[in-house]
């Protein structure tokens, strides 16, 4: 399968967010990353409901919607309502992790689990069948901007390898942090199936051009 590119719209300019939202509408990006923070999970507080709803009714790709909050079981049907086609969660987040992921797929989305840095790759293992993706944090949780953890290359293969051992050969592997042209086509090299990236498409002079470098290679 050849990767996809999903920006995140955590580096638009928010006074122009339906500005950026047609740029990714009319670039070769394939999703829309939305990074949901709450100020307890993660030290930051990006957005919430009202600013998701404002980019769906714009939005013409399928929505990737990265939750940064504790206790995400609380919004699953809520985000559903509004629209996110994959509902990502944090493993450090969830005490009953099969649970949510298989409350997200009855509310009719795909099931996405995200590790911090720390989180070894074996923390999914026994939910490989339940999920839809595994989104590998390659900086700490947060902030757009920050840079790429070299560890995640390592990370990824061994995700690869274990979804492989345990069957689940469609999961997508998502990395997401510090992703730019200087390490996408080793990352996809390694085994990712989705790369993130916020600065260096929306910060890019060019934001098409550098979406097309980071969707198509
Ligand atoms: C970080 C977010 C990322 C962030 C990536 O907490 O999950 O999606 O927007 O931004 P860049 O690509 O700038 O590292
Ligand atoms: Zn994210």
């Amino acid at each position: 399968m050849a990767h996809l590119l999903a920006p995140s719209l955590l580096a638009a300019d928010f006074a122009n967010l339906q500005r950026d939202v047609e740029m990714v509408n009319a670039s070769a990006a394939h999703w829309f990353h939305l990074d949901v923070m709450d100020g307890v999970f993660v030290p930051n507080i990006s957005f919430g409901m009202p600013v998701m709803e404002a980019i769906a009714r714009h939005a013409q790709k399928p929505l990737d919607v990265h939750l940064m909050i504790v206790d995400p079981d609380r919004y699953i049907h809520t985000f559903a309502k509004l629209g996110a086609n994959v509902l990502t969660v944090h493993e450090e987040a969830c005490n009953h992790l099969h649970r949510t992921l298989a409350a997200i797929r009855d509310a009719g989305m795909k099931a996405g689990v995200a590790l911090n840095p720390h989180t070894p790759v074996e923390a999914i293992r026994d939910v490989a069948q339940d999920l839809d993706l595994v989104c590998l944090m390659s900086v700490n949780p947060g902030f757009g901007g920050q840079s790429f953890i070299q560890r995640t290359f390592a990370k990824t293969k061994a995700l690869r390898t274990l979804l492989d051992e345990e069957g689940a050969k469609d999961v997508l592997i998502e990395i997401d942090g510090g992703v730019g042209t200087g390490n996408a086509q080793d990352l996809v090299q390694a085994g990712a199936d989705v790369l993130v990236a916020g600065s260096s498409v929306f910060r890019a002079d060019d934001p098409i051009k550098a979406a097309q470098s980071l969707a198509q290679f």
